[in-house]
């Protein structure tokens, strides 16, 4: 019998609602797929346990985790008590790069009867996904400000203009390595191979603009291309393919982008899905730890409401299973997605409904159970 280890962080807001459903599912999918053998244990961390014990995660977090298979995590964050920036380093920064999460999977492909922003496309033409760099460039936490008063800096005070307050500067750095950009990247043109969909990979770079970082990943991507002769390949600059998502979503098979281009377009691509209550996404570590979280945070705006969406959280479960090598109870868990919001009677208001998130979380874990696997 399989046996998957499974650490659950909730984390924060609408983070412990969603993972809820998301954990009555998956038991509902247990019942019919016998063997599947899922063993879930649940960690409190984030905001709340920060209030408490004045950090995010224990210190030997991530040795915990380390002896789990998979992780699945809600989201963390909630800005009105903790500074946004501790929150997501200490649990979300902190895991993706402790376990070197590297490839940041978002698919788009808009189900039926999902609210679609763009008037004369159709959404079923639409199947991509984004491959996020997940360990490197703007979000490595490294940089420095510095201050009014700091040693060496007072010199500066004559030449500054009358209307700045003070000398205060700051660097944030941004890191690419080959290593980074090339195991990122082939992993994206891996999965165009996989896929056998058009068979085209788009890297999303800015190099008009930035010659040092964006110029090694551009390199590294045509060097990358040249190991796949059956791929395709093509580069658009970052501002360009932000619009040819919106004008010509259905151009696209796999995109390949750093982890800030690519937090942005992902953003923008969950509009295409009906939101990011219906966003999926994975952080993985191929041959490793990943860890699976809907990219749509803990929502402190509706959080303890009972409206937050739980689709986004029960495809990134369906992802998890995947990545666990449990492909049939993974179709079976996005067909009963596909079923229930393609019905449209059992929905929540972002996408056009009245229903909570557990009536939504229910109508999946009954669906579940009366398909036939
Ligand atoms: C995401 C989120 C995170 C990110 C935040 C919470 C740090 O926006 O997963 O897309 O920027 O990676
Ligand atoms: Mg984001």
């Amino acid at each position: 019998m399989a046996h998957h280890r499974v650490a659950v962080i909730p984390g924060d807001g609408i983070g412990t609602e969603v993972i809820a459903e998301g954990l009555k599912v998956l038991r509902a999918l247990e019942e019919v797929v016998p063997g599947l053998g899922l063993e879930f244990t649940e960690f409190p961390w984030g905001c709340g346990y920060y209030l408490e014990h004045g950090e995010m995660m224990p210190k030997d977090g991530l040795e915990t985790l380390g002896q789990f298979d998979t992780i699945y995590l809600g989201g963390v964050g909630w800005p009105a008590k903790v500074p946004e920036e501790i929150a997501v380093r200490g649990v979300v920064l902190a895991i993706r790069t402790g376990f070197d999460q590297y490839a940041n999977v978002r698919p788009v492909k808009p189900l039926v009867g999902a609210p679609f922003p763009l008037r004369d496309k159709d959404p079923q033409a639409i199947d991509f996904v984004v491959i996020r760099e997940g360990t490197e460039g703007l979000y490595v936490g490294q940089g420095g400000r510095y201050m009014p008063g700091q040693a060496g800096f007072e010199r500066w005070a004559s030449f500054r203009p009358a209307f700045l307050k003070s000398d205060e500067l700051a660097v944030q750095i941004g890191l690419y390595s080959e290593h980074g950009c090339r195991r990122v990247m082939e992993y994206a043109f891996d999965l165009a191979r996989r896929r056998n969909g058009k068979r085209l990979v788009t890297s999303c770079t800015k190099v008009n603009a930035l010659n040092y970082g964006m110029k090694l990943w551009s390199d590294i991507f045509e060097e990358v291309a040249e190991a796949y002769p059956d791929i395709r390949h093509e580069w658009m600059n970052a501002d360009a393919l932000a619009m040819r998502f919106v004008t010509q979503p259905e151009h696209f098979d796999v995109v390949v982008a750093d982890n800030l281009f690519g937090d942005l377009l992902t953003d923008l691509s969950a509009t295409l899905l009906g939101g990011l209550g219906m966003a999926a996404g994975g952080n993985i570590r191929p041959g490793g730890i990943s860890m699976f979280e809907p990219p749509h945070g803990t929502a402190p705006d509706i959080a303890g409401r009972g409206i937050a969406n739980p689709i986004a959280a029960l495809l990134t479960a369906a992802m998890m299973l995947e990545e666990l090598g449990e492909t049939p109870p993974a179709r079976l868990l996005e067909h009963a997605v596909a079923d229930v919001v393609r019905e449209g009677a059992i929905r929540t208001p972002d996408i056009g409904g009245a229903s909570t998130t557990q009536e939504v979380g229910d109508a999946v874990a009954n669906r579940v159970v009366a398909i036939e696997p």
